[in-house]
């Protein structure tokens, strides 16, 4: 059972804590049809039984062991044109507890993934709801890799494997709300110019020359240096600057 943290102006006033459910970011959005579900309720749950991941993908986590839920957020303040500020609010925020609690370097491999050691710790899958051309509601999925010490494939890491102990989700799920709100606060009252550097700074394979591969199945070689406002990867190749965005290109060694 999770409590709502105390030091939170409305980020998690109010937690649904499910032992199991099919996917919390679907459960947000059956709830969504009821106008009065306040802004920062949070869905958890113990077990997802048809977790998603970006890109159709599916988001497979061990029972208990992690965090898996969907907070709901009501952005009417930004204009669409700005929505990736809020993508940048939700990696910035999860970075900053990952690093908090690990003391180590911690990158976002973009648009969202947070990677720690060159493996992934928490997946994020933001799904807005929009009215005409402004924003009704988003909801924030976060999948964050806490206890388990074992995976299926190569690849994810969690706060045990990185730390050498265990933690009490509750706890941990009540700083990462404390520090989202603040984030997601300052994005409201038009605060933080430094936004855009610190997730600029913290992209993953950033000015580093790697090889991507693009939707279309070419294979090239660059170095990623920003995001646009748009949120495109700005990857720097030998023929000058390509923009890319979400699903168009693959980070691929
Ligand atoms: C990804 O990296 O592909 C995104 C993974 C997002 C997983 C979270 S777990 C809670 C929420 N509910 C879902 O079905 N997905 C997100």
């Amino acid at each position: 059972m999770y409590t709502s943290p105390a030091n939170t102006l409305f980020m998690g006033n109010q937690i649904i804590s499910l032992p199991e459910c099919h996917s919390t970011n679907d459960f947000a959005a059956e709830k969504l049809q009821e106008p009065t579900l306040s802004e920062g309720t949070v869905i958890i749950t113990d077990r997802q039984t048809r977790g998603r991941g970006q890109r159709g993908a599916e988001w497979v986590a061990a029972p208990g062991t992690n965090l898996t839920f969907s907070c709901v957020l009501r952005p009417t303040f930004l204009p669409i044109s700005a929505q990736f500020q809020l993508n940048m609010v939700i990696s910035l925020a999860i970075l900053d507890v990952v690093a908090e609690i690990t003391h180590k370097p911690v990158y976002i491999k973009w648009p969202n993934d947070i990677v720690v050691d060159d493996k992934k710790i928490c997946g994020i899958l933001i799904e807005n709801q929009l009215r005409g051309s402004v924003f009704a509601s988003s909801i924030a999925g976060i999948g964050l890799n806490v206890n388990q010490q074992q995976f299926p494939f190569e690849g994810p890491t969690s706060l045990a494997l990185l730390t050498g102990h265990t933690f009490d989700l509750d706890e941990v799920l009540g700083k990462l709300l404390h520090v989202l709100e603040t984030h997601y606060v300052a994005l409201r009252q038009g605060n933080a110019p430094d936004r855009a550097t610190r997730y600029r700074e913290a992209l993953y394979w950033r000015n580093e020359r790697h090889t991507f591969t693009t939707l279309a199945g070419e294979v090239f070689d660059g170095s990623v240096r920003d995001v646009d406002q748009a949120g495109r990867l700005q990857v720097e190749t030998d023929q000058g600057i390509r923009l890319f965005s979400v699903k168009e290109i693959v980070y691929t060694r």
